[in-house]
Parts: structure tokens; sequence; C-alpha cells
């Protein structure tokens, strides 16, 4: 199956960040113009190299490699970063009703370390016995926020419990740098003593050179042109798309094409593969800090994150709303779009996998991109089998089998 990256578009700031791209070469490090860069706020070229970064400190600072507990469902980028940190991954079992892992899972484990994800916008109601249970048996929180940034559980919004949260900015989240991560470290959770010396290591990187960050930015304008409702939606043709972008940004089709690399004529879907494709990274993850454009544009945007949220939430209540009437049948876990979630995509569960690929067959066939986890299970099988526990992980298994992904980009898809 292709890899639909469609599904998602971030909110940008079209005049914030033509201003970065612009002045990017003026743009120094220590330049106190940036606008609110949060101080426990670490900026790295993407989330997984934030946490490689975290996981290898923690490893040198102990002298051993440690256990760290993380879900079977996860993203992939998070299981290579474990390894690549020289520690050993310990997985838990997913709750069908939450996407993450219930307290039972954590009270069970044995993990030094836990990466805690709230998934798909969705808080992990457990959160605060969770984040109990890891103070008492002192195994350090890290909560993985990059898909749930802002959602909350009653009342403890998720990131302020535990010691250290990741975030990322990659070309598929609400607030993006097309690829970017943060980790931000809580104040009150038990790093801040390490402050000092995690602050001299990090400082200590190389950081993403102006012209790389700003022309991961610009790619980030591209693939907003292209992703414009109206244009996006009239025809899933290559030519069309390299058509509109070129009016709306002044440029030449063929600069257009050399951009994006492709002379055929090609579905939409392919297009937005290679504009990411291009610039993926697989592995080793390569740890830099955050380039100056980047972290000017974000801090630009975090003052709009609640009312970007908000946008989403009613997005996901409006498509909840067209599936509940015309796809009996989904079952929507964590009851997404409600006050304490934080949609970044909406997550549905089908009755069964062959349920699912109709689901998704029948809303193609009305435009509508709809998809599995962009996460094969498969491929987490192969590192399920390298830690020393038994491999068995149902909840993980069922879920990936019959879940789907529904984009909430624009109102007009649900219309
Ligand atoms: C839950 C989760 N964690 C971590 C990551 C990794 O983020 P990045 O691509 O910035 O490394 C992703 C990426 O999609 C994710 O969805």
């Amino acid at each position: 199956m292709p890899l639909f990256y469609v599904r998602a578009r971030p909110a940008i700031d079209l005049l914030a960040l033509q201003a970065v791209i612009e002045s990017s070469h003026e743009l120094k490090e220590g330049d106190t113009r940036v606008p609110e860069w949060p101080d426990n706020g670490l900026g790295f070229n993407s989330a997984r190299a934030g946490l490689k970064w975290l996981l290898t400190r923690l490893r040198a600072q102990r002298q051993k490699s440690l256990s760290v507990g993380v879900q079977a469902f996860t993203c992939e980028s998070v299981l290579s970063a474990i390894l690549e940190s020289g520690n050993l991954p310990v997985f838990l079992d997913i709750s069908r009703e939450h996407l993450s892992s219930p307290l039972s899972e954590v009270s069970r484990s044995l993990a030094e370390v836990l990466i805690l994800t709230h998934l798909s916008g969705i808080p992990n109601p457990d959160y605060a016995g969770i984040a109990t249970e890891c103070k008492r048996r002192n195994v350090l929180l890290i909560e993985d926020l990059a898909q749930t940034w802002g959602a909350s559980v009653c009342g403890a919004i998720v990131g302020t419990l535990g010691d250290v949260a990741l975030l990322s900015f990659g070309f598929d989240k609400p607030i993006s740098a097309f690829r970017g991560g943060m980790l931000w470290v809580n104040k009150s959770g038990s790093l801040p003593k390490l402050l000092p010396e995690l602050h001299r290591d990090y400082w200590a990187l190389p950081q993403e050179a102006p012209a790389g960050a700003a022309r991961d930015l610009y790619r980030l304008s591209l693939y907003y042109g292209l992703t414009e409702p109206d244009v996006y939606q009239a025809g899933l043709n290559y030519y069309s798309l390299a058509d509109a972008i070129s009016v709306r940004q002044g440029k030449s089709v063929e600069r257009i094409r050399r951009e994006v690399g492709i002379l055929q004529s090609l579905p939409a879907y392919r297009v937005f593969d290679r504009i990411y494709g291009r610039s993926r990274e697989w592995f080793p993850i390569r740890v830099q800090r955050l380039g100056e454009p980047k972290k000017r544009y974000l801090a630009a945007l975090f003052a709009a994150y609640e009312e970007i949220a908000e946008r989403r939430r009613q997005l996901a209540l409006r498509a909840r709303a067209y599936l509940e009437k015309d796809m009996p049948g989904l079952e929507f876990p964590g009851n997404p779009g409600s006050a304490t979630t934080a949609p970044c995509r909406l997550t549905a569960l089908a009755r069964s996998s062959s349920e699912r690929d109709d689901v998704i067959a029948r809303l193609r066939d009305r435009g509508i991109e709809a998809g599995g986890f962009n996460w094969s299970y498969l491929a987490m099988e192969r590192f399920h089998r390298l830690a020393s526990q038994a491999s068995q992980f149902p909840n993980a298994k069922d879920v990936s089998s019959r879940i789907l992904n529904l984009p909430i980009w624009s109102e007009s898809i649900w219309a």
C-alpha cells in the first residue's frame, strides 16, 4: 500500500514562514529576537534525534544500558532511537480503548525508563496513576506527545506529570518545520537538577545549517501549496497540482518539477511520497540542534497552538458525524474531538481488517483519503523479537489490523 502522507496538513503562518526563509542567511545563534523559545525546551532536527540523544546521555550517566519500556504499537523511529542509543526495548501491550499502555501493563513492566505514548491525540486515561507509579519506582517518564500535544486528563495537561515530553514538528504534525522536534524538560520532574549538564552537552552538538533549515521550510511551503483543499481535491493529478502551485508561488512549472523530481503525470499521493521521501532519513539517526530559521518560525507559532488544536477538534467531530452516519460499525477510541483530546489525525477502529479495507476503498471512491496507520506492525514485530521478553501483544496486533487513519486538515473533506 502506498504511504498516504496527504492525510496530514500542518497549520502554517505563511508570512512568518516567508520572513524566515528570506532572512535565513542573517539568522544567528543566540539572537535575542527569537520569540519565546522556552528555556527548558531543547530543539532537535527531529523528535527521534532528541530521544536518541537523551537516551544516550542517560546510558552514559548511569554507566549501563537501560531497559526502556515502550508500546508494542508505536512509531518505528522511537524503536530505532532506543536501539541506536545502546539501550534495550521492553514492550508493553496497549489498550483497545485508548491505544496507549494501561497502568496494569506499566505496573507489570520492569522498565527503568518508560516512554508513554499518547497516541492519535488521545490522552492516556491512566496518566496520573502511571506518573505516580513511575515516581514510586524511580522510573524516568518520557511522554511521547508527537501526536497529542495539548490534550489533558482530569485537568492535567499531558507532559506536565512526567519528566520529559517529546514533541515532533514533522510535516504531518499540527505545527511543523517539515522536520524538527523538541525535548521539553518538565521543571517539576526529576531532570531539572541535570539541566545544566544536559544544556552543556546539548550546546556541544552541531546545529542544522541555516540554509538546510530554510530549505526544509521551503519544502513545507511547497507541501502546503500542494495540499490546498480546492487544488488538491479538484483532481489528484500531478500536472494540475504543479500548475496550481506555480501560479500561487510565482515559480515556473519546470522549477516545481525539478524540486519534486517527477516528470510524468502521477497520482498526487506519489508526489507527496516523493517530496517527503527525498528528505527522509532512516538510520542511523542524525542528531543535530534545531536550525535557527526553524526555531524562529516555530516559536512564532507556539502562541497559536491552542487555536489550531481547537480547529482540529471541530474537524474531528465533523468527520465523526459523517462517518457515524455513513459508515456504521466504526469505533472511535478515546472519544476524539472532545475537549480533552488534541487530534493530529482522526483514528477509528473497524470491526475487522477486511471491513477496514472496505471502508478505505469506499472513502477513496468519494475522494477522501483514508488509510491504515503508516506504521508497519510487521516491521515492529522484528523489534519485538529483539526484546528479551515473551513477544505476544494481542491488543497491539489486533489494533494494527483494524486501525484507520482519517484526514482532518480541511473542512471541505467532510462536507
Ligand atoms: C508517536 C510518534 N513518536 C515519534 C515520532 C517521531 O517524530 P520525528 O519524525 O520528528 O522523529 C512520530 C512521528 O511521526 C510519532 O508519530
